[in-house]
């Protein structure tokens, strides 16, 4: 966890480790992506090593290298199109509990990994709550249309850039063989209807707006001291 400043990474394991203690013996769940998970993660294979029987579907090969080094037994989409729960981080999220998520472009895979599940869990620390969601909004695109694709993001009114690889020169490629496009937006007024039209783009595979699980969403807002729990029931029409 190099470089994070020490309270926000107690602030990130604290929610993971009360994320990892909601996990019930038999469950299969989500295994989202990135560093709060991570600590999630590490909770997890200490309860799987007291005795929880627990199986996970990762949404990245990162967490899938990450839970299959901590002993947590994994299982695929395939075998368990229906999940108990997913546990993922999140970039923003705002006061109706919609969020951007994708800085670690794995947002497909969580999307599906999501949808699959009964409850929704997200992990994050206070830097990530916001009034609005604004800024970049990840966008995953196959290759053969990113041009295009890209032209036709510029008309919602971003400024969209390919994601560049830092150590591999050109483009990321993401664990499904495809291209992000990272859009600026100034402002998103309203989320759901920007989901829905850059899932209405030819050559779009899924943006990082997650709008529709508010209804099932628990956040987890980490603190060293103790951590905030916000459900749809706090939700302020
Ligand atoms: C990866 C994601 C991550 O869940 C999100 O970026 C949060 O990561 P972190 O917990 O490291 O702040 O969406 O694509």
């Amino acid at each position: 966890m190099a470089g994070i400043p020490e309270a926000i990474a107690a602030a990130k394991r604290a929610a993971g480790y009360q994320a990892a203690d909601m996990v019930e013996d038999g469950m299969v769940i989500g295994l989202g992506t990135g560093s709060t998970v991570f600590h999630m993660i590490e909770r997890l294979s200490g309860r799987v090593r007291d005795g929880l029987s627990v199986a996970g579907v990762p949404t990245s090969y990162q967490t899938a290298m990450r839970a299959r080094e901590y002993g947590i037994p994994l299982t695929t989409l395939d075998d368990n199109p229906v999940l108990d729960l997913a546990i993922d981080g999140a970039d923003q999220i705002d006061p109706q509990l919609r969020m951007i998520k994708g800085r670690g472009a794995a947002h497909t895979r969580e999307k599906c990994v999501a949808a699959a599940a009964f409850r929704f869990i997200v992990v994050v620390d206070e830097a990530k709550m916001v009034s609005r969601l604004s800024g970049v909004v990840p966008v995953e695109t196959i290759p053969f249309a990113t041009m295009t694709v890209m032209a036709q993001l510029r008309g919602l009114g971003c400024r969209p850039f390919i994601r560049e690889a830092v150590k591999k020169d050109g483009p990321v490629i993401t664990d499904n063989g495809n291209f992000i496009v990272d859009c600026h937006f100034e402002e998103i007024p309203d989320p759901a209807a920007l989901e829905a039209a850059i899932a209405m783009i030819p050559g779009v595979v899924e943006s990082g707006i997650f709008s529709r699980f508010t209804g099932n969403t628990t956040v987890i807002v980490g603190c060293e001291k103790k951590c905030t729990v916000l459900t749809s029931a706090d939700v302020v029409p």
